[in-house]
């Protein structure tokens, strides 16, 4: 029997905000073997408006509802980050397949917490670090695991966000918790089978000075040294003027190998006023197939029963990084990672 005769697999969907609108048209609309059966989301009518414009889910507030519904199979938590951890705990707990999206957590301690739940009840925890499905990010890891470029040496992962609009809406960390973050486990995807050992970073606010006495910080570096010796740097800045801007590029022993490409087609037009491409402006649009990738094969995985990637232990290893970031520009050093092993990780 081939999987379009087979019964779709009933996805809630929690948080119906920026990204999770898009996940919710995605379980509605764009994969065949997934059912968006219901939303839950807190803030009054939003959950609702997702479930009226994609159709036929069940809308509520309350995320336990949802979790506790009998027609929801897996769950998809695109909340804001700091409520990932438990709400990953409690779908666990209920017996249903976990997608997260990225941060899983920000302590170590709940994203321990969030992998043993997950291992206890026996179900797939699929954290969202889609650049693992972008197909040049994948290319580019394949060729590195099979050594197509020889012993990695340094590595580079780079975010620059489009634009920052409202400073008020980014808590403290969040370079390093929510973007860069990205760009720690895509070093890690780019270096397969090694493991940082040390971090230093640096960070400031240069796209909004004024915001950095409340905290805010929107452009940053970070170099990471791997045990196989390779040293990275990924950096990001929240104000790009020319786009949506994700890179990332891998230097070996034997070659090279670059990922990623602002351009929205290869159309090139020029003009009397020089040569001009189109950039992508959103991440919804530069990373279309990825989001939705990543989802069918999460939904494949429900499906097969097989265990799906990236995993909670990717998430805690790109987490432990951010974290060691945090730690550096707190105290101008180098962090060990086995420094922020311990129980204050912060
Ligand atoms: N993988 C990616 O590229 C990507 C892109 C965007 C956002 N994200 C991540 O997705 C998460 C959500 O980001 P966003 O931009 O959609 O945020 P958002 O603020 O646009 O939406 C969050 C939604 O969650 C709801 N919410 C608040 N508390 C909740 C709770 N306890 N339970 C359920 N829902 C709750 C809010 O009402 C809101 O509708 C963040 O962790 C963010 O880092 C990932």
């Amino acid at each position: 029997m081939t999987s379009k005769h087979i019964t779709p697999v009933g996805v809630g969907l929690i948080g119906a905000g920026a990204i999770g609108a898009f996940h919710g048209e995605t379980l509605a609309r764009r994969l065949p073997d997934a059912r968006l059966a219901a939303v839950a989301d807190p803030a009054p009518g939003a959950a609702e408006r997702l479930a009226a414009a994609v159709g036929g889910a069940r809308a509520t507030t309350d995320p336990t509802e949802l979790i506790a519904d009998p027609t929801v199979e897996a769950v998809v938590i695109a909340a804001p980050a700091r409520f990932h951890a438990d709400l990953v705990e409690a779908a666990a707990g209920a017996g249903k397949a976990v997608f997260c999206e990225k941060p899983m957590a920000i302590t170590l301690a709940d994203a321990d917490r969030a992998i043993a739940a997950a291992r206890t009840a026996g179900v797939p925890l699929q954290v969202g670090f889609n650049r693992r499905f972008d197909r040049s990010f994948r290319a580019a890891h394949e060729l590195i695991a099979k050594g197509g470029i020889g012993t990695p040496q340094l590595i580079r992962s780079l975010t620059r966000d489009p634009g920052l609009a409202d400073p008020s809406r980014v808590p403290p960390w969040t370079i390093f918790l929510e973007t860069l973050i990205h760009d720690f486990d895509a070093l890690r995807y780019l270096n397969p089978g090694a493991e940082a050992v040390d971090v230093y970073a640096v960070a400031d606010a240069l796209v909004r000075p004024d915001w950095k006495d409340r905290g805010l910080l929107d452009t940053a570096v970070v170099t990471v040294h791997f045990d196989n010796g390779a040293i990275a740097t990924a950096e990001a800045n929240f104000q790009a003027v020319y786009g949506y801007d994700i890179r990332g590029e891998v230097f070996g022993s034997a070659g090279m190998v670059t990922a990623g490409d602002i351009r929205r087609t290869n159309m090139t037009f020029y003009g009397a006023e020089g040569v001009v491409s189109d950039a992508w402006q959103r991440n919804v649009d530069l990373f279309h197939d990825a989001y939705v990738a990543q989802l069918a094969d999460f939904v494949e995985c429900v499906r097969a029963g097989a265990t799906p990637t990236p995993t909670g232990e990717d998430a805690r290893a790109a987490l432990a990084i951010a974290l060691a970031a945090i730690r550096s520009v707190e105290t101008g050093r180098p962090v060990r990672l086995d420094q922020v092993e311990k129980p204050a990780d912060r």
